[in-house]
């Protein structure tokens, strides 16, 4: 956190509604010539540069970074930590690719300084590409979560994660035990929920790998600690839910399964949620649960198209986060996954404009995740996680941006042909980061 107050200067984008709730106008704040007032890492004062230039900011370090925008940092609510060397691995789908490729790789994670070189990087990498906060998923390993902890605290970034807990149809190398994983899970919440800006997500990695005593500990884990979140998969693959059926044949759908040992509620994370019934839905809307869409690894791994419009539209929309899921998703962009986002809908007939896109990567992220007080709309007294965006940024976006008028047709540009490279800047809790590649 930086003491000094600092001032950036710049066209200022905040979001404070859904614009499908409220509409393009109502949903939005831009200013042209913008000032964010930063103290203490905190917002004190968000609006047109001539006025808090003239007042409260007169005397204030200014960072001055026009023509580019100002928003508050990305928000990523899916990515497996130890997945950084599992992206890009070719060739099949979801079950085939956990046993080819991801759990030969997290066994890795049982080496405590592999675990902590990889978090550098991640971290490194989600800052370089504008990401402030994201919601992560560790491996089994109590340490590797520790080392994780241990390096987005002395970054001061906000993030929320939690362990793995497997114990069953996993390498056993990988397998904590319903106990060891309940008491492993108890002893991070304790270090860690609620130190400086880390969060605790109990993270049952989904239906297959836990036994039923291990969700019911997980639920447990859950009821004694409510403000923790709650992370897994859902309905991602059709083989998947095949198997899911046949390991719980009490159950009427994949959904009742997480029901049943208290899992589904407010603070709970849904990756995928792409094969769902009317039953589901019905029920993730009650629950008031989110249902991650990831689109990159959607395409990635072959496991279909999240209908947006059925699963978050409608009468009883189900909550809506946004998400890369690297290493199943191709990019750690944020832009890059609203570009895919746009394409997965519109094999649908379905549309994201421009301005709802940029809504779900700030603000709905931040609502996902119950943490709109704190990050996502730099309001005064929020934690002031900025990123500056350049539309400009390569030859082709530049090339591109001259027939770009407004605001709108800008951040169509930025998403769909943006991704680190339109990066200018990041700022984590006021600080600016150095956005130099991570030492691989
Ligand atoms: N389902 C269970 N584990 C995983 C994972 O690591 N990635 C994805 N995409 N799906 C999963
Ligand atoms: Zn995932």
């Amino acid at each position: 956190m930086s003491a000094e107050p600092l001032a950036l200067r710049g066209r200022l984008l905040r979001f404070r509604d859904n614009p499908g709730a409220v509409g393009p106008a109502a949903s939005h704040e831009y200013v042209e010539d913008g000032l964010l007032l930063i103290r203490d890492g905190r917002v004190e004062a968000a609006g047109a540069a001539a006025e808090l230039l003239a007042g409260p900011a007169r005397d204030v370090a200014l960072v001055d970074h026009r023509p580019h925008l100002l928003l508050p940092g990305l928000i990523d609510t899916h990515i497996h930590f130890p997945q950084t060397q599992v992206i890009a691995s070719f060739g099949t789908q979801l079950l085939e690719w956990l046993e080819t490729y991801t759990f030969v790789e997290e066994q890795r994670f049982a080496d405590t300084e592999h675990a902590a070189r990889i978090a550098r990087f991640f971290l490194a990498e989600l800052l370089r590409n504008g990401t402030t906060t994201a919601a992560v998923y560790g491996t089994v390993h109590a340490g590797a979560m520790e080392a994780f902890f241990t390096e987005s605290h002395r970054q001061g970034t906000r993030m929320i994660a939690g362990k793995s807990l497997m114990d069953r149809h996993a390498p056993p190398a990988l397998m904590d035990t319903a106990q060891t994983g309940h008491d492993e899970s108890a002893a991070l919440i304790a270090r860690w929920h609620g130190t400086g800006r880390q969060g605790y997500a109990v993270t049952p990695r989904f239906a297959i790998t836990s036994s039923e005593a291990q969700l019911e500990a997980a639920g447990a884990l859950l009821a004694a600690h409510p403000t923790c979140w709650m992370q897994t998969h859902l309905a991602e693959n059709r083989d998947e839910i095949v198997e899911v059926a046949r390991l719980y044949p009490w159950a009427e759908d994949y959904t009742q399964v997480y029901e049943r040992f208290g899992l589904l509620g407010p603070r709970s994370l849904l990756g995928h949620c792409i094969h769902l019934s009317d039953r589901e839905l019905r029920r993730l809307a009650e629950s008031r649960a989110v249902a991650v869409f990831c689109p990159t690894s959607n395409l990635f791994i072959g496991s279909g198209l999240f209908d947006l419009a059925r699963t978050a539209g409608g009468a009883d929309p189900v909550r809506l986060g946004l998400a890369t899921d690297v290493g199943g998703g191709t990019s750690y962009s944020m832009l890059s996954t609203l570009g895919e986002a746009y394409k997965v809908l519109q094999l649908q007939g379905q549309v994201l404009d421009p301005l709802t896109a940029f809504y779900l990567a700030t603000l709905g992220n931040a609502r996902a995740l119950g943490l709109e007080d704190r990050i996502g709309a730099l309001t005064p007294g929020s934690e002031a996680d900025v990123v500056v965006l350049d539309a400009r940024a390569t030859p082709a976006m530049a090339h591109r941006m001259e027939r770009a008028a407004r605001l709108e047709e800008e951040l169509f540009v930025l998403m769909t042909l943006g991704d680190d490279r339109a990066v200018a800047a990041t700022y984590v809790a006021g600080a600016r980061v150095e956005n130099s590649p991570p030492t691989p």
